[in-house]
């Protein structure tokens, strides 16, 4: 998705865009905002979109930067968070643009870096890394290329379930060809990057970070199917949350 199209949905983005925060039902990204906060320490809120994690950096930092590609979502995310009074809102498209803001302690990222392009993803992930100072954390959650696969096996062994011959069940089951061995997987019809946890740890690792921890982010099955069948428990799907060290 583009600028265009992400000022199209800043009014609907309630409706339309998977609430990571509202959905973390362990609380990992407030536990970690909440361990590295401090009255003099800054915060980025890196594709903030409509503001949903601001207050939240708001409460626990002395200075927040609300940076997204989107200023229909900036506005919608401003008058949102009015009552918070130490944001600045910066309108940049982070996988063009310098970073137009001075590098802040903590970074928070939450399913920015989706871009199916590579010449588009590389770049905002480059400059998503060097707006945290050195010694500074990046708080990140990204899709997770295991669970999309698990997902397509959840969607095969249900169709199995209900009596379908395993050629049709695997057949309806096969909906991607958008190069799934770059992590390429269709959400909605959209390519989306997802990320294999050994990918995460020797992209940033490459980028000067050492990752503290990297956990599973999960989510029920009622977040990837209408409706799915009791049975269908743990493993449940997820996405990764990690935070990470800049060492240099
Ligand atoms: C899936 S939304 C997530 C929003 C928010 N972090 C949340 O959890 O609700 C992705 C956000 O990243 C922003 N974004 C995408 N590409 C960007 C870019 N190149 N530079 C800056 N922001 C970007 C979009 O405008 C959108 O608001």
């Amino acid at each position: 998705m583009n600028e265009q199209d992400w000022d199209d949905v800043a009014t609907t983005f309630e409706e339309e865009i998977f609430n990571v925060p509202e959905n973390d039902t362990k609380g990992l990204i407030t536990e970690a905002i909440e361990r590295l906060a401090s009255p003099e320490a800054t915060a980025t809120d890196l594709g903030c979109g409509v503001g949903r994690t601001l207050p939240l950096l708001s409460r626990n930092f002395a200075h927040v930067q609300a940076v997204d590609v989107s200023s229909q979502c900036l506005a919608v995310a401003e008058r949102a968070c009015a009552e918070c009074n130490n944001i600045t809102y910066v309108h940049a498209d982070l996988s063009n643009d310098r970073n137009g803001y001075p590098a802040t302690n903590v970074v928070l990222c939450i399913n920015t870096l989706l871009n199916a392009s590579i010449t588009v993803r590389e770049p905002l992930f480059d400059r998503t890394c060097r707006s945290v100072k050195r010694g500074g954390h990046l708080v990140l959650v990204v899709p997770a290329l295991g669970s999309a696969l698990l997902t397509a096996y959840r969607r095969l062994q249900w169709n199995l379930r209900d009596g379908m011959s395993p050629e049709q069940a695997q057949l309806e089951t096969t909906k991607n060809d958008a190069g799934i061995e770059h992590g390429i997987v269709q959400i909605d019809g959209v390519p989306t990057k997802h990320f294999l946890r050994e990918e995460l740890e020797a992209s940033l690792l490459a980028r000067g970070f050492a990752v503290d921890t990297m956990e599973k982010l999960e989510y029920g099955w009622d977040t990837e199917f209408t409706a799915p069948p009791r049975w269908m428990k743990a493993p449940y799907p997820w996405d990764w949350f990690l935070v990470a060290k800049r060492m240099r």
